[in-house]
C-alpha cells in the first residue's frame, strides 16, 4: 500500500532533502506526489528544460525506498506563459481579462496553453518515463477552474454546439428559443449565458456541460502523451470529492484510477457524514477504489487557519476513506511552507521541520495500514444499495432550483446520512448504470429524467427492484426542458401516484406531517410539498393542514414483483429520512451488519473470500457498539464480545463473516 506525503522539494535548500526523506522512511511512508505547481522550476523559459533539481530529489528519495507521482504542472502558470501569451490568461465575466499571480487561471480554450501544456507534459513524461522511482501521474491539479468568457471560448462554445446539435433547429428545439423569441439564425448568434440563471435553461446546461467537456479534453491531452510515453505508470488526478463543476465521470474515463483530496476537519462536523458521501462518490465515479491524494494534517486556512487535528483524530479521518474504497493516502503536505499563500495550511511537518506529534501520529496509522495492507488487496465496497448522483441534475437545479433552496446534493444528502445512520452502505451512480446489481435504488431530486432512464427505472422496480424516489424527481427531459406530462410522468406507473399541482413552502411556513404504518409519527415539512393523488399507492403520511388532507404526503406502490416509494414532502426532521430509509431498506430486505450509535460510522470491504467491517468513531467520547461476538480485530488480534469499545477517535476493522456471492 502506497502511504506518504505530498512534497515540495523545491520550497527548501537541497542539503535539507536528506533529512526529509529519512524522516519519510522512517515514518512507514513509500510515496510521495510533486512537481504540480514547479513548471517554472522545469521550464524557467519557453522551451528550456531543467529536470537536474528534480533528479536529484528523486535520487535522493529514492535511495530511501519512496516513489513519486509527479503532477503535470499546468495548474499553475509561469510568468513568462502569461507575458509571452497574454490571451491564456481567462477573461472574467465582466468581461475583463484576469491578471497573472494566482493559480488555475488559464483559459481552456487557448491554443497556445495547450500547446505549452502539451510540451511540458511531454518532455516530463520523456525524461521520466523509465526512472525506476516515479511510479505514476496526477494530471494537472484540481481541475475545475476558472470558467472563461472570451472570444475564442464562445467560438468553441459555438462549434461544440454544433458538433453536438449537428442543426439549428435542432438547437433551436432543444433550448426551446420560441420563447421570449430567441430563436437563433446562425451558429455565430449564440453567445454564453453569463448569468445561467436568467439565461435560456436549456443554453446555460449546455454552458455547464460544455466547460466539464473542455476541462476532459484538456485532461485528455495530457493523459494521451502519456499513455504513449510512460505505459508503465499510472495516471490519476485529485478530484474534489462533492465538487460540483465537473461531471466527474467523464473526467475519471482516462484515468486508472481517481485520487481526491479531503479536508474533513476544516468545518468541523459532529459527525463526518460528507466525507464518507464524499468517498462514495469517488469510488462511484469509476466504479473502483480510490486514492486519498491530499488530506489533512493539520490546521488548514490560507488567511486565517481553522482547528487543529486533534490527538487520534488521523486515524479515524483515514479509517473513514479506507473503510470506503481507499487503497493509497496521501497526507497535505509534508512540511509547512514558510512563504506564500498557503503558510497557514499546515502539513505533517511545522514551519520548524520538526517531527512532532502529527508526524508520529501519522506514522502510526502508516504502520498500521502497512499491516492491514494484505487484507484489504482485492477488496472494495460492494453494496445492495444504491443512489443515482447526476451530474446534469445538480446543474439543472442550480439553474432554476424551482423551489427556494432546493439543492441537488443537499436533498440526497437527506438519505444519505440516513443511510449512514443505519450502518448501510451504497453506492453512488449514474443514471444509466445497471440497476439490477441492487435491491434498493434511491433516485432524490432526479430532477432531469430522460425516459430511457425512466423506462429503465420502471423495468426495475417491476422485475422485483425497490425504488425510493422524491420530490422533484422527473420534472425536466434532456434538454432541461419541462416533460409535457403529469408528475411524476414515465415514474407514475411504478410509484402508483400522480402529482396534478405542487407548491412551494415559504421559509416562514411549515406543515405538519403525520405518518403511518412504517412511518409513524410527527413530522414537518418545510420549503416544497407535492400534491400527490395516490393511484393504486398506499399513502404512508399526508400534510396535515386543511387544502393537503386529502393528498399523500408518502407512498408505496406494490408494483411487478417490486415496490415503488415515493416522498412528496422536504421534512425537516432526521427521523423522516430514518423512518422512511429504514422501511425502504426492510422491503428491499437489506440488512446493516451492526447499527452504529451516533457518531459512529460502519464501511464493508468485501472480496477474495474476505469480508472486513470498519467501525469509526468520529466523536471525542467513548462509544460502545454491539458487534457479532467471536469477530476478530485485526489491527489488535482480539476476539469481540457482543460489545465493542471505542476510545474518542477510535477505529477497529472486524473480519466478518462471508456472504452469498451477488
Ligand atoms: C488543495 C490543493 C493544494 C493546496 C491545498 C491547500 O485544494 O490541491 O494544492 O492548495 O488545497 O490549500
Amino acid at each position: 500500500m502506497y502511504i506518504g506525503a505530498d512534497y515540495y522539494p523545491e520550497h527548501w535548500p537541497a542539503s535539507r532533502w536528506e533529512t526529509d526523506a529519512k524522516l519519510m522512511k522512517k515514518a512507514g511512508f513509500n510515496v510521495v506526489r510533486m512537481a504540480e505547481f514547479a513548471w517554472v522550476k522545469m521550464e524557467p523559459e519557453e522551451g528550456v528544460f531543467e529536470f537536474e533539481w528534480l533528479d536529484r530529489a528523486l535520487e535522493i528519495l529514492g535511495r530511501q525506498g519512496i516513489k513519486a507521482i509527479l503532477g503535470t504542472p499546468t495548474g499553475s502558470m509561469p510568468a513568462w506563459v502569461a507575458r509571452t501569451y497574454p490571451e491564456v490568461i481567462h477573461v472574467k465575466k465582466d468581461g475583463m481579462r484576469d491578471t497573472w499571480g494566482v493559480r488555475k487561471q488559464n483559459c481552456l480554450s487557448s491554443a497556445a496553453y495547450r500547446r505549452l501544456s502539451e510540451r511540458i507534459t511531454r518532455a516530463m513524461a520523456v525524461h521520466y518515463a523509465d526512472n525506476p522511482t516515479v511510479i505514476g501521474w496526477q494530471t494537472d491539479n484540481e481541475f475545475g477552474h476558472p470558467f472563461c468568457y472570451c472570444e475564442t471560448c464562445r467560438a468553441a462554445f459555438q462549434s461544440w454546439l454544433r458538433t453536438g446539435y449537428g442543426s439549428l433547429d435542432e438547437l433551436n428545439r432543444a433550448w426551446g428559443t420560441h420563447f421570449w423569441g430567441h430563436t437563433v439564425g446562425t451558429w455565430g448568434e449564440i453567445t454564453i449565458p453569463v448569468d445561467t440563471g436568467s439565461h435560456n435553461p436549456g443554453a446555460s446546461l449546455d454552458w455547464h456541460r460544455f466547460f466539464s467537456w473542455q476541462n476532459v479534453r484538456f485532461q485528455h491531452d495530457q493523459v494521451e502523451i502519456l499513455r504513449a510515453c510512460c505505459p508503465a505508470q499510472f495516471i490519476t488526478h485529485n478530484l474534489m470529492g462533492l465538487f460540483k463543476e465537473i461531471d466527474y465521470y467523464d473526467l475519471s474515463a482516462d484515468l486508472d484510477f481517481v485520487s481526491w483530496d479531503n479536508y474533513p476537519v476544516w468545518g468541523r462536523p459532529a459527525v463526518r457524514y460528507d466525507a464518507s458521501y464524499a468517498a462514495d462518490v469517488m469510488r462511484g465515479v469509476k466504479g473502483r477504489n480510490f486514492w486519498i491524494m491530499e488530506t489533512t494534517a493539520g490546521p488548514c486556512g490560507w488567511g486565517v487557519f481553522g482547528p487543529n487535528i486533534k490527538p487520534g483524530e488521523m486515524r479515524s479521518v483515514a479509517y473513514q476513506q479506507i473503510g470506503r474504497g481507499c487503497d493509497g493516502y496521501v497526507w497535505f503536505r509534508w512540511r509547512t511552507c514558510t512563504a506564500g499563500r498557503e503558510q497557514y495550511w499546515h502539513g505533517l511537518l511545522s514551519h520548524d521541520g520538526k517531527p512532532g506529534r502529527r508526524y508520529r501520529e501519522a506514522a502510526a496509522v502508516a504502520r498500521e495500514l502497512h499491516a492491514l495492507a494484505g487484507r484489504l488487496d482485492g477488496t472494495t465496497v460492494r453494496p445492495d444499495v444504491a443512489i443515482i448522483y447526476d451530474y446534469d441534475s445538480l446543474w439543472a437545479m442550480r439553474i432554476q432550483p424551482g423551489y427556494p433552496g432546493a439543492d441537488y446534493q443537499r436533498a440526497i444528502g437527506n438519505y444519505y446520512n440516513a443511510l449512514f445512520r443505519a450502518g448501510v452502505n451504497a453506492d453512488m451512480i449514474r443514471p444509466d448504470a445497471d440497476f439490477s446489481a441492487y435491491r434498493l435504488v434511491l433516485a432524490p431530486h432526479l430532477y432531469l429524467l430522460a425516459d430511457d432512464v425512466a423506462a429503465r427505472l420502471d423495468a426495475y422496480v417491476k422485475s422485483g427492484g425497490v425504488l425510493l424516489a422524491d420530490c422533484r424527481t422527473g420534472v425536466k427531459d434532456r434538454d432541461n426542458l419541462c416533460h409535457a406530462r403529469t408528475l411524476p410522468g414515465r415514474l407514475s406507473a411504478a410509484l402508483g401516484i400522480e402529482i396534478p399541482e405542487y407548491e412551494a413552502i415559504p421559509d416562514e411556513c411549515s406543515y405538519p406531517v403525520k405518518g403511518s404504518g412504517a412511518l409513524a409519527g410527527e413530522y414537518t415539512a418545510v420549503k416544497y410539498a407535492d400534491w400527490i393523488v395516490p393511484r393504486g399507492a398506499d399513502a404512508l403520511a399526508a400534510c396535515d393542514v386543511w387544502h393537503l388532507k386529502k393528498y399523500a404526503a408518502v407512498t408505496r406502490n406494490a408494483y411487478g414483483k417490486g415496490a415503488g416509494w415515493y416522498s412528496g414532502v422536504v421534512a425537516k426532521e432526521s427521523a423522516f429520512y430514518d423512518a422512511l430509509v429504514a422501511a425502504a431498506l426492510k422491503d428491499a430486505g437489506v440488512k446493516a451488519l451492526v447499527t452504529p450509535p451516533e457518531g459512529v460510522e460502519v464501511s464493508v470491504r468485501e472480496g477474495k473470500g474476505r469480508r472486513l467491517l470498519f467501525i469509526v468513531n468520529h466523536t471525542d467520547r467513548e462509544q460502545t457498539v454491539r458487534v457479532p461476538a467471536g469477530r476478530t480485530d485485526v489491527l489488535t488480534g482480539r476476539k469481540t464480545g457482543g460489545e465493542l469499545r471505542l476510545g474518542r477517535y477510535g477505529a477497529a476493522v472486524l473480519a466478518a463473516e462471508r456472504r452469498r456471492v451477488r
